[in-house]
């Protein structure tokens, strides 16, 4: 599709989901792909079929620009290993390219605040890829909300077998220095999500799941059972898991990711529990009673049952939801935050607290105590993260401060 005044986009990373990215960008109207970067032999071709430039590092890309007098491109997507994040992302911010980083932002919250600050000082915007904020499931699930009533309480499930192949594809999916496991990879995601519904979540405790592929396991979880209390009194449990064989899990239950077959009729991987009723995600089924007469019913009406019966009302034909893509919508909102029309719907404070939560997962596996989960303003930035760009940086700092004295 030609674009007309069209934002140029990079992705940086060709493994599992950055071509899912380039296609998207590729499709839209608004948006041109201006090639793909990546080490990687294979990324070549990826490049070749995507019919894109192909760049094996960032510098590459800047002396591309350079050589052929094109302006640099307007935004990046960052789609490469979780402990890779910063340091990609900080070099791309160093040449002024806006960034839509992939979730998590950070391996840990210290080096996604000194990214939050790089980027802040080179006046690049910054939005974080936790993209279920714009899946419509999820926003349909927010609208909702309101006809359960006061939220009491919310039980989740993120849970699924990954086949061997996805590990021996990407070694760093199988460590936790790299980011690897299931807590890094996919809870991230949920807790964002729970947060997004609910609002920031004030503690944790959580229970390591018993392992099963034990070639790794002195490296990576396999998952965790957690307790949770939002911060304005709503409690909740989650089980996340990559090795029980379940359809109980998003992509599953929404369909969003081809790599992962959806399963029809799925019901509650999320329930959220209110004072007036029950919400099921992502069948967005209301369990409810027909009226608030409870308290009137008794022994009195002679019934044997001392409960009105609880009915399930469909709120909505779900299969309109699945005919929106998230990752279009999530690129859609990165155009306009780099026009400047909208400010990031997932920022990069949202993507340190996300981060804050699994840290304070990470710490009661640790420590068998449930866990506080840290203020943001006590996170020291660790700008060393940031790579050569700071070095560069603190270099200019100095050299300009010494020369204007
Ligand atoms: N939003 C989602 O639903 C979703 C889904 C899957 C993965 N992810 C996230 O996307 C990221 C990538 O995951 P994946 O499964 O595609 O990983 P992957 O291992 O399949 O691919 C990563 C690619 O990055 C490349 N790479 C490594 N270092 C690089 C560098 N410095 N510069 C450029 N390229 C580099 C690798 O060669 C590899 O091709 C991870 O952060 C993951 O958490 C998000």
């Amino acid at each position: 599709m030609i674009a007309i005044n069209p934002i140029h986009i990079i992705v940086v990373g060709a493994g599992l989901i950055g071509p899912r990215h380039a296609e998207h960008v590729i499709k839209n109207s608004q948006t041109e792909l201006f090639g793909i970067v990546d080490p990687s032999p294979s990324a070549k071709e990826v490049a070749s079929r995507l019919n894109t430039l192909y760049f094996k590092c960032i510098k590459d890309v800047i002396d591309y620009c350079e050589e052929n007098s094109i302006p640099i491109p307007d935004g990046a997507i960052v789609a490469t290993p979780n402990h890779t994040h910063v340091k990609v992302a900080a070099e791309l911010a160093y040449f002024g390219i806006h960034l839509l980083v992939e979730k998590p932002l950070g391996s840990n919250p210290q080096e996604a605040k000194a990214l939050k600050d790089f980027a802040n000082s080179k006046n690049v915007k910054l939005l974080v890829g936790h993209h279920r904020r714009f899946n419509p499931f999820i926003i349909e699930t927010k609208n909702q909300l309101h006809k359960i009533g006061n939220i009491i309480a919310v039980q989740g499930t993120w849970t699924l077998r990954k086949p061997q192949s996805y590990f021996d594809q990407s070694p760093w999916r199988t460590n936790h220095e790299t980011g690897g496991g299931p807590l890094l990879i996919n809870l991230v995601h949920d807790l964002d999500v729970l947060q997004f519904l609910f609002g920031p979540i004030e503690k944790i405790y959580a229970e390591l799941l018993k392992k099963q592929r034990l070639e790794y396991s002195d490296n990576v979880d396999e998952g965790a059972a957690l307790t949770i209390r939002f911060k304005n009194g709503i409690t909740g449990t989650f089980i996340c898991s990559d090795n029980v064989t379940s359809p109980f899990n998003f992509e599953c239950g929404t369909g969003e990711n081809p790599t992962i077959p959806l399963h029809e009729d799925l019901q509650g991987f999320y329930r959220i529990f209110g004072s007036k009723g029950t919400l099921s995600v992502p069948d967005l089924n209301l369990f409810h009673q027909a009226d608030d007469k409870e308290e009137e019913q008794s022994t009195t009406t002679g019934d044997k049952s001392w409960l009105h019966p609880i009915e399930k009302k469909s709120l909505i034909d779900i299969n309109e939801l699945r005919t929106l893509q998230p990752f279009d919508l999530q690129l859609n909102h990165f155009v306009d935050i780099i026009r400047g029309k909208a400010e990031p719907l997932c920022t990069a404070d949202d993507g340190i607290s996300a981060s804050l939560c699994i840290e304070a997962v990470l710490k009661s596996i640790e420590t068998d105590i449930p866990q506080y989960i840290a203020d943001m303003k006590s996170i020291s930035p660790d700008y060393h993260a940031l790579g050569y760009v700071h070095d560069k940086t603190v270099q200019a700092t100095v050299t300009t401060n010494t020369n204007t004295k």
